[in-house]
C-alpha cells in the first residue's frame, strides 16, 4: 500500500526531470560486437535495431584495452584460479595476491609510494575525501568537478566549501587568500581531465598558487585530483594531466575502467595517507573490491600503457584526434580543442543538438548529445570520444555523416 502513495510521488518527480531535460531516458541495450574488418574498427548491434551496426564515439577505452588478447588472458586466467567474485571485504579474508600486486603497480606507474583500489573511483572519491575532511578543513573545488566529487562533499562536514570558477585561477587565488588562517587543514580538489569539455585542470599552476598560501594553515594545503579521464589517454606516457601540466597533486584519484579498459577505481600517495584512508574509508572497509580477476586485468593493461606498445597506442590516437579535429574545423564545426580525444563539438543550440545526434544515430553512430539543463544554454554540444581502435577509416565515415547534415 506505502508504495502506491511513494509511486504517486515518484512518476511527479520523473515527469518533472523529463520536462526539465535532465531525464536519461531509455538505455541502448548491446547485444553483441562485431570483430574490426575490412577497414572498419569494431561494430556494436543494440536491441530493437536488428542487424543495424554502430560505430561507438562515445567509449571511455581510449586504448581499445577491453578487447585486447592479453588483458582478456589475464582476466581468464586468474578467474580459474580465484573464482569469479572476491566473496568478502579487503578485511574480511577479500584481499587477494592480484589485489597486491595491482596497487604496488599503480604506486609505482605514478611513482608514488603506495596505492589502494576500490570497487570505481566514483566510490575511491567517495571514500578518500570525507576521510580527510575534518570539522578543521576547509575544500576549494572547480565548479565543474565531476559529480563523484560534489556529492563526497555532501557527504563531508567541512567548517567550509568554496567553489571557484572553472579553471580560473584569479578566483582560485582570491579564495586561497581568503581561507588563510580561517582552518588548519585546506583541501583542493579538481577533476583532471573535465570529462564534458575535455579541457584539463593547469595543476602546476594550481600547485604554484597553493605553495604562496602553504604557511597559513597549520596542517598544510593538500591537492587532490581525479584524472579518471587523463590516465591513459593524455601526456606521452599516459600518465595524464600530472605528466602533461609537468607536476603533481598530493592525493592523485583515477579509474581503472576508462582507458584502463577493465573496473575500478584508486588512488596513490604516500604511504601514510594510504595506511589511514584503509582504517577510514567506509567505501573500502565496509564494501568488496573488484575481483581478483579484473585486478589481473587491470595490471595487465597497465604493463601494455606502460610499453613500447602503449606509447604506440598513445601515439595513434593522438593522431586520431589531431586529424578528427583538423577535419571538423574544416567542416565549419566549432570543438573546444585539445590533446585529450574528448571532442566536444559546440552546437549552442537544444533543437540543433538532439537533431544532430539523432542523424549520426540513423547513420549508425553512437555520440553523447549534451543539452541544457545538464550544460549551461548556449553550451550546447556533442562529446566525441576517440580510441586508439578506430580506424581512419571510422573517422572519415563520421566526417561524411556531419559533413551531410552540415550541408542540410
Ligand atoms: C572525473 C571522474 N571521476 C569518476 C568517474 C567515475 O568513474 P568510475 O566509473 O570508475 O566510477 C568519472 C566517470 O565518468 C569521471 O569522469
Amino acid at each position: 500500500m506505502a508504495l502506491d502513495k511513494l509511486s504517486t510521488g515518484l512518476s511527479e518527480h520523473l515527469e518533472e526531470m523529463q520536462a526539465l531535460g535532465i531525464h536519461k531516458g531509455k538505455e541502448h541495450i548491446i547485444t553483441g560486437v562485431k570483430p574490426a574488418e575490412s577497414g572498419n574498427g569494431r561494430r556494436y548491434h543494440i536491441a530493437g535495431y536488428a542487424d543495424k551496426e554502430f560505430l561507438r564515439m562515445n567509449s571511455n577505452s581510449y586504448l581499445g584495452l577491453s578487447f585486447h588478447p592479453k588483458v582478456i588472458a589475464a582476466e581468464e586466467n586468474a578467474v580459474r584460479i580465484f573464482g569469479t567474485g572476491p566473496t568478502a571485504v579487503r578485511f574480511i579474508s577479500g584481499t587477494y595476491q592480484p589485489h597486491i600486486r595491482l596497487e604496488n603497480r599503480l604506486a609505482q606507474f605514478h611513482s608514488r609510494e603506495a596505492g589502494m583500489i576500490f570497487s570505481s573511483a566514483y566510490s575511491a572519491v567517495m571514500g578518500v575525501l570525507p576521510s580527510l575532511i575534518s570539522d578543521a578543513t576547509i575544500v576549494l573545488s572547480d565548479s565543474l568537478n565531476h559529480n563523484c566529487i560534489i556529492n563526497s562533499l555532501r557527504l563531508a562536514r567541512p567548517a567550509g566549501k568554496h567553489i571557484y570558477k572553472h579553471l580560473d585561477l584569479n578566483d582560485l587565488e582570491r579564495k586561497l587568500k581568503e581561507c588563510a588562517g580561517q582552518c588548519k587543514r585546506l583541501l583542493v580538489v579538481t577533476d583532471g581531465i573535465f570529462s564534458m569539455r575535455g579541457d584539463f585542470a593547469p595543476l602546476d599552476k594550481i600547485t604554484a598558487a597553493c605553495a604562496k598560501y602553504e604557511d597559513a594553515f597549520s596542517e598544510g594545503i593538500i591537492t587532490i585530483v581525479d584524472d579518471s579521464h587523463g590516465v591513459g589517454a593524455f601526456g606521452q606516457t599516459g600518465r595524464g594531466v600530472e605528466e602533461y601540466t609537468k607536476s603533481r597533486a598530493d592525493i592523485l584519484i583515477a579509474t581503472l575502467g576508462k582507458a584502463l579498459g577493465v573496473n575500478g577505481g584508486y588512488v596513490v600517495s604516500d604511504l601514510k595517507v594510504i595506511d589511514y584512508l584503509r582504517e577510514t574509508a567506509p567505501f573500502y572497509i565496509y564494501s568488496n573490491p573488484i575481483t581478483p580477476a579484473e585486478a589481473e586485468a587491470a595490471l595487465e593493461s597497465i604493463n601494455i600503457l606502460d610499453s613500447q606498445e602503449g606509447r604506440e597506442l598513445l601515439e595513434g590516437l593522438r593522431r586520431l584526434t589531431t586529424y578528427f579535429e583538423t577535419e571538423l574545423v574544416k567542416l565549419g564545426y566549432e570543438i573546444i580543442k585539445s590533446e585529450h580525444p574528448i571532442i566536444p563539438v559546440m552546437i549552442r543550440n537544444s533543437q540543433k543538438t538532439a537533431d544532430l545526434v539523432h542523424h549520426l544515430f540513423t547513420n549508425g553512430i553512437l555520440v553523447t548529445g549534451l543539452n541544457y539543463p545538464v550544460v549551461p544554454k548556449n553550451n550546447e554540444e556533442i562529446r566525441f570520444q576517440i580510441s586508439a581502435d578506430h580506424t581512419r577509416q571510422d573517422i572519415d565515415y563520421v566526417l561524411r555523416v556531419l559533413e551531410a547534415f552540415g550541408a542540410k
